[in-house]
């Protein structure tokens, strides 16, 4: 499959660490640019979460990959509701935030979450997807690849502030463990894409990333 070389389908590619500002640059870009927005880590989340809401043990990876094939998954701009229960609140939680990374490193749910995602874009035209493996693998030929970091201090003071039940040591730990995790894993790890435009938004604000992107789809 090539879905992104279909003629007229836009597709902006964002990809980084936890921290490093993708949801709300996509999310800005996407508005800035009148296309849909969608957090791909909301879906590996929602998969933890249906996890652990139908007791799931993580280490049958067949049983969570069936979960990836068959929940309901529905990551709107607001919301998220897996198999009919709001769990907005809940994939941001500590215990989905511990177990997603674990979820994401199963290959056989990365398969069947990249189908969705690539359903996703063929629907709708285009869209601005933000992950960890988005320029990498699910579309390479995006019109335009991002990776964005930020040091580990600002990024694990943006997280800490977004999650006021946690202090900020708590959310640094569990921040670079996450990172390890995702970064070594086997299939897809995080990895920036050779052609991939770099962005260190350590010191920018968002209209400054986003006014240098939109500078670049010309
Ligand atoms: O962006 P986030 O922190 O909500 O992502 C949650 C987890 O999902 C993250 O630890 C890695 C994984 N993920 C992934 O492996 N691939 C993606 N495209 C998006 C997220």
């Amino acid at each position: 499959m090539d879905a992104v070389s279909a003629e007229g389908v836009r597709v902006i590619a964002i990809d980084g660490p936890a921290g490093s500002g993708k949801s709300t640059v996509a999310r800005r870009l996407a508005e800035r640019l009148g296309l849909e927005y969608l957090d791909t880590g909301a879906m590996y989340r929602s998969v933890a979460f249906a996890a652990m809401a139908r007791e799931v043990d993580l280490a049958d990876s067949e049983a969570v990959v069936e979960l990836a094939r068959t929940s309901d998954i529905r990551v709107e701009d607001t919301s998220v509701i897996v198999d009919g229960v709001d769990a907005t609140t809940q994939i941001r939680g500590p215990e989905v935030t511990r177990s997603v990374s674990t979820v994401a490193a199963i290959s056989g749910v990365r398969e069947m979450l990249r189908v969705r995602q690539r359903a996703w874009v063929m629907e709708r035209g285009g869209g601005v997807l933000e992950g960890r493996d988005i320029g990498t693998v699910v579309f390479p030929d995006a019109d335009l690849k991002v990776y964005l970091s930020a040091s580990a201090h600002v990024r694990a003071a943006r997280r800490a502030g977004e999650v006021s039940a946690l202090d900020y040591e708590t959310v640094a730990a569990d921040l670079a463990a996450r990172d390890a995790a995702d970064s070594s894993r086997q299939h897809d790890p995080l990895a920036q894409a050779p052609d991939a435009v770099h962005i260190d938004t350590t010191d920018l604000s968002v209209d400054e990333v986003v006014d240098d992107l939109i500078a670049r789809l010309g």
